[in-house]
């Protein structure tokens, strides 16, 4: 004999009221169960989520304001609305987010073990852009997309993720901080001074070897004849977190090759003092920049492992579990 609101409770991984009207939200704060929504929700013991949903008046209201905290206080999540139009031809404050974002968070709760609980992050990502003057700078063609992939699937698990982002062209992921660094200066700079607190550093971004010698402060204007503009080394981030890292501290690297991938990879992974560099090979269809797949060698001081092609968010995952199994 199954009580149908009981058994229904006990199958669910999460629980998500979206919309919650003002009217189940001050219901559900206070144990009322007079509907199967009610009961459920109550009998279920799996993470929840409400979604109030409303007109602004109705949402500003102390009492529902009272009855959403009340909700957070026993442990539900309040998801808060979102500014527009609302159904009743107001616009204010109580629209409900998209369904895309409300998705985003039944994700992260159920979509991984959290595996990367309380560990914390830093993965650069996008292609630093080296100015030679106001108008001009020196680039790569890296959209961040591996680096957002690998974020992603780090917060998944349940870390806590910082991305230090250059320019990209890909859609930042939800539920990270994130800091913009565009040169490779600035890179060095914000990823150096978070480096400590850092369990794992995934370096996914573009980084530029050479910056202009000289910053023009005004547009440099045509002469006859041709230009050649000199270029300094810039820091290797990587090296110096390599020189500086703490005992615990997993260090990824990515190199891309034309030729001679396993070796030169191999000789990255020593010279800059990392445990793992991500190798791939620009000659291989469906490698390297812009594309929705990868296909990489992962070398390790234990050895290397070859991935098949696989989609971006595959071989994030691929990423995470070698180093976490280290
Ligand atoms: N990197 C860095 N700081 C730099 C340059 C690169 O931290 N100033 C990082 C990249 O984020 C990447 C790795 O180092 O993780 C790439 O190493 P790098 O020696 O720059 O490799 P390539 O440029 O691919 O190789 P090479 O110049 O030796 O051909």
């Amino acid at each position: 004999f199954e009580v149908e609101h009981v058994s229904l409770a006990k199958k669910a991984d999460l629980f998500m009221v979206a919309p919650a009207t003002a009217d189940i939200a001050a219901k559900l704060a206070y144990g009322i169960c007079d509907d199967m929504l009610t009961t459920t929700f109550l009998a279920c013991e799996c993470p929840k989520y409400v979604v109030p949903s409303m007109n602004t008046r109705m949402y500003n209201n102390p009492v529902t304001q009272d009855n959403l905290n009340r909700l957070s206080q026993y442990g539900v999540h309040v998801i808060r609305p979102e500014s527009g139009y609302l159904a009743c031809g107001d616009t204010g404050t109580g629209k409900m987010p998209e369904p895309e974002v409300l998705f985003g968070y039944i994700e992260r709760e159920i979509a991984r073990p959290k595996d990367m609980k309380g560990k914390h992050v830093i993965v650069t990502a996008g292609a630093t852009q080296e100015s030679m003057d106001p108008v001009r700078f020196i680039t790569n063609h890296s959209t961040g997309k591996m680096g957002f992939a690998l974020a992603r699937e780090c917060v998944l698990r349940g870390a806590d993720v910082c991305i230090v982002k250059a320019s990209v062209s890909a859609e930042v992921p939800g539920f990270c901080t994130v800091v913009e660094a565009l040169s490779a200066g600035a890179m060095y700079e914000e990823v150096m001074r978070r480096a400590s607190l850092a369990d794992y550093i995934f370096m996914a971004a573009a980084v530029a070897d050479y910056t202009p010698a000289v910053k023009a402060d005004h547009k440099i204007k045509k002469k006859d004849g041709d230009l050649s503009i000199d270029l300094s080394r810039t820091k290797d981030i990587l090296k110096d977190l390599g020189l500086n890292r703490t005992d615990n501290q997993f260090l990824c690297g990515f190199s891309m090759e034309t030729e001679n991938l396993e070796e030169n990879s191999r000789a990255k992974l020593i010279r800059k003092n990392v445990d793992m560099i991500v190798a791939n090979n620009l000659k291989d269809p469906g490698a390297g920049f812009g594309t929705d797949t990868n296909l990489v060698t992962l070398i390790t001081k234990k050895g290397s492992t070859h991935l098949p092609l696989l989609s971006k968010e595959d071989t994030a995952k691929a990423i995470v579990d070698a180093a976490l199994a280290r």
